[in-house]
């Protein structure tokens, strides 16, 4: 069978494979090795790549080639590559070009503003900025409206989570938000009667890193194919052939750089094992960005945070930081997991994370449809924080709602991904459970296989040959609902 017209268009996007491989690896550099005078340099290199790639991804070519290769005879993974070619030569046509660069500019504008006003706490600055990076991404939102028919908040969440909509969203989250407040209190109350060690630094960065090292090898990191080094904000970078890890190390805790590796790790070998075959095509990228958050939260939380798991760890503590007994399992178990509403959402612990997403989706949404001004979000964060969290925001815009940089910098939609993310994890794992019943005494012994194998063929060999709703039907049985994931949330924290 000849489909030429599909020939092309894989040779097109095998080609922006390798210059993204390029674009990344220079991106990895800039945030970990980069000295600071070779910014400007980079930034007009990366600029000028950038503006090759977007070219090739809107030659008025494509369209034709698209439009033939969608009716010429293709096995079914070659029509799953076309369908996400699509998508691909969607979101680099959609927007007219003077939108994206006024886009740029005003996200750039308040984001190097914000940097400053934050500490300052000056509300009154960054709105100036921000009015204008709203009313920009409710044109956006329009214009992608438009184009898929979707509704505009829809269209925006589309570009990180295709196919998930607000209205399920709504079901999804007010599920949680019906009993995770109560189980926050209920959980509250059970540590308050327990004592917990606390252990004592310092901690040394090699020994930081050493041990960061030795996780990633127990979670079965490639280091053939990666690298974990350090930068100020950790990120899973690089290619699926070369996978870029960071952390970053503070020196009286540990905590916050090791289960950072643990979460980039999940993230590294998703991408370390997307289907090879298809490399560089679209069907063998990830699916989403909320399925990647499953992963990662896969790592950092299901198995990071399992009691059998902490097991393994202790001792690599007590190896690599010198023995305390705060560093016994149990112990370090209960350290590990306590709750504490807090105002920071990358703070925040298990529990009442999900409340910040919630907090965030809700009010995002009634911004670029409308119903809320710029100048309304302070009192919306106020009332929000006080009912799901029970905690005082009044007045301090540094800790409530300047916090972020998403929504400054332009990015809406996304937010949702990180609590999606989540509750996959919760559904694959109790697939995994199904499957294998004794998956704690096998992880205490050091098996992680079980996890690792099921995660490999129901979800990175995957790539994005189905749609999300479909993958997740076809790995759990079952299509995503807060079930798996109150049950994990209440047997992790309640013990039941
Ligand atoms: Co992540």
């Amino acid at each position: 069978m000849t489909h030429p017209a599909y020939d092309e268009l894989a040779a097109t996007w095998k080609r922006l494979h390798h210059f993204g491989h390029l674009q990344a690896l220079a991106s990895w550099d800039r945030s970990a090795l980069m000295p600071v005078n070779g910014n400007a340099a980079r930034a007009n290199a990366m600029a000028e790549m950038d503006g090759l790639l977007h070219g090739i991804r809107t030659d008025p070519v494509l369209a034709g080639n698209l439009d033939r290769a969608e009716r010429e005879l293709l096995d079914d993974m070659q029509r799953a590559n076309v369908r996400e070619i699509r998508r691909d030569w969607n979101s680099a046509n959609a927007l007219p070009a003077e939108l994206v660069q006024a886009q740029s500019l005003a996200g750039a504008r308040c984001e190097h503003a914000w940097r400053t006003q934050r500490p300052a706490n000056d509300w009154a600055g960054f709105l100036a900025n921000f009015r204008e990076v709203l009313s920009l991404a409710r044109r956006q939102a329009r214009y992608l409206a438009d184009r898929s028919g979707l509704d505009p908040y829809d269209a925006l969440m589309d570009n990180y989570e295709p196919g998930m909509t607000a209205r399920t969203l709504d079901i999804l989250f007010g599920d949680l938000e019906r009993w995770l407040p109560g189980l926050v209190r209920r959980v509250r109350a059970k540590q308050a009667a327990e004592s917990t060690m606390v252990p004592v630094g310092p901690y040394s960065r090699a020994a930081q890193y050493a041990i960061g090292v030795e996780t990633m090898k127990l979670l079965g990191f490639d280091f053939s194919a990666g690298r974990l080094d350090e930068s100020a904000h950790p990120f899973c970078g690089g290619v699926p052939e070369d996978t870029r890890l960071t952390t970053r190390y503070r020196e009286d805790d540990f905590v916050g750089s090791l289960w950072g590796v643990m979460h980039e790790t999940g993230h590294g070998r998703y991408e370390q094992n997307l289907p090879r075959d298809w490399l560089g095509q679209p069907v063998a990228w990830a699916r989403s960005a909320g399925i990647h958050e499953s992963q990662s939260l896969s790592f950092e939380m299901q198995i990071g945070l399992n009691r059998s798991f902490i097991g393994l760890l202790a001792p690599r503590m007590a190896a690599h930081f010198g023995a305390q007994p705060a560093f016994e399992a149990d112990n370090l178990h209960r350290w590990l997991t306590r709750v504490q509403p807090s105002y920071i959402r990358v703070e925040a612990d298990e529990l009442t994370y999900p409340l910040h997403v919630i907090l965030r989706y809700r009010i995002e949404r009634d911004l670029i449809e409308g119903r809320a001004e710029a100048e309304d979000i302070p009192a919306l964060w106020d009332a929000a924080m006080a009912s799901m969290l029970d905690i005082d925001t009044h007045g301090n815009f540094n800790n409530g709602c300047m916090q972020d940089v998403h929504w400054g910098s332009g990015l809406f939609g996304y937010f949702p991904s990180y609590t999606l993310g989540a509750m996959y994890a919760a559904q694959w794992f109790a697939a995994i459970r199904r499957e294998t019943p004794d998956l704690d005494t096998r992880m205490a012994a050091g098996d992680l296989a079980p996890a690792f194998n099921w995660l490999h063929e129901n979800i990175w060999r995957q790539g994005s040959r189905w749609t999300t709703s479909e993958l997740v039907t076809r790995a759990t049985g079952e299509p995503l609902n807060a079930v798996h994931y109150r049950r994990h949330l209440e047997a992790r924290y309640l013990g039941s």
